[in-house]
């Protein structure tokens, strides 16, 4: 891929490579792995969000697909996000699962979508096996695929935080039905959500990027059928506060939606609809700052530059929803 690069973070890869990057050592300490993808020669920046999407083609998944191909040639987009549930409805059930290829290499063909895809997983991925979607066998099967649990993508004029959403949500390991999650790596569950906070608010707090983006599965504020995820506002909604986050994006309520937040710039924003819509679904009870919500199927796109952001959301035939515009905020330092 075209100026995808990133940075091993495994300290043995560090102590080899110490002698020739003076960046590697530096790297080391800071525990969220970092990526980098250039944004155009003028500045700007433009890429594609969907979330909950792997179906095999199904429930419209291939007209969204079809949809985003088209858009994403008329923005020239430089790549795109995934908000997770990746592969329904179990995840992968290893790195030689067919779903890979059935619900993502031969879904989204079109030659805009040949780009770098950034990906995180949602709860219905780790109903399967969590260490297949993150290995570098998918990466060798199809090139465009990334994802993992945690990392920032730095693209110069933005800057992206991945954040692994599942784990903070506690009902999955007090109450998980008939549901099974593969919870390797992630026990003890307190120390693995503190541990993430940490490093999230360190990795924002050091962020010089024009725009702070942050992306996670599972909405802190959302009117569809989860509603807000409570473990998210308490949590990690105050260190995006504090750092001055211009958008948090997800996906898990199977809907779009662009809710303000009404005490800080924050805006929320839902892509679920790659799929499998739930028409008709209103969970949330919090109706504060709803600027647009709709229930059937669709994606969005965003478009940045050093003065304003441009964020479309389009439904299953390619037509515009709903439009926001931002404007940057010049900061004056003191
Ligand atoms: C596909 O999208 C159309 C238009 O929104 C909708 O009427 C139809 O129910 C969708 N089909 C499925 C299977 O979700």
């Amino acid at each position: 891929m075209a100026g995808f690069s990133y940075k091993y973070k495994s300290k043995a890869l560090c102590l080899v490579l110490a002698f020739t990057l003076g960046s590697c050592l530096f790297s080391t300490l800071a525990k969220l792995q970092r990526f980098e993808h250039p944004s155009n020669a003028d500045g700007s920046l433009s890429f594609l969000v969907i979330g909950d999407w792997g179906r095999r083609g199904a429930y419209n998944q291939s007209q969204v697909a079809f949809q985003m191909g088209r858009i994403g040639e008329e923005l020239d987009i430089n790549f795109i996000i995934s908000t997770g549930d990746n592969f329904y409805e179990n995840g992968l059930t290893g790195i030689d699962d067919t779903a890979f290829e059935e619900s993502f290499t031969n879904v989204y063909t079109a030659k805009s979508l040949q780009k770098q895809w950034y990906s995180v997983l949602g709860n219905h991925d780790y109903r399967g096996d969590v260490e297949a979607q993150l290995s570098p066998v998918l990466r060798k099967i199809d090139g465009r695929w990334l994802c993992l649990r945690s990392f920032v993508l730095n693209a110069e004029i933005a800057e992206f935080f991945f954040v692994d959403t599942t784990p903070f949500v506690e009902k999955y390991f007090s109450n998980p039905e008939d549901h099974t999650y593969d919870w390797n790596g992630i026990s003890p569950q307190k120390d693995y959500v503190a541990d993430l906070l940490k490093d999230v608010e360190l990795a924002l707090r050091e962020s010089t990027a024009k725009w702070k983006i942050v992306i996670g599965h599972h909405g802190i504020r959302s009117i569809g059928y989860h509603g807000d995820t409570q473990e998210l506002v308490k949590k990690l909604l105050p260190i995006l506060e504090a750092n001055n986050v211009d958008f948090y994006m997800n996906g898990h309520d199977h809907c779009l939606e662009h809710i303000s937040s009404t005490v800080s710039p924050i805006q929320f924003l839902t892509s679920g609809g790659g799929s499998r819509a739930w028409r008709g679904d209103f969970g949330g009870l919090n109706q504060d700052g709803v600027k647009f919500y709709y229930d059937g199927q669709g994606f969005m796109s965003v478009q940045l530059t050093q003065s304003d952001a441009k964020i479309m959301f389009y439904d299953v035939f390619g037509n515009v929803l709903h439009k926001l515009s931002v404007a940057k905020q010049a900061y004056s330092a003191m």
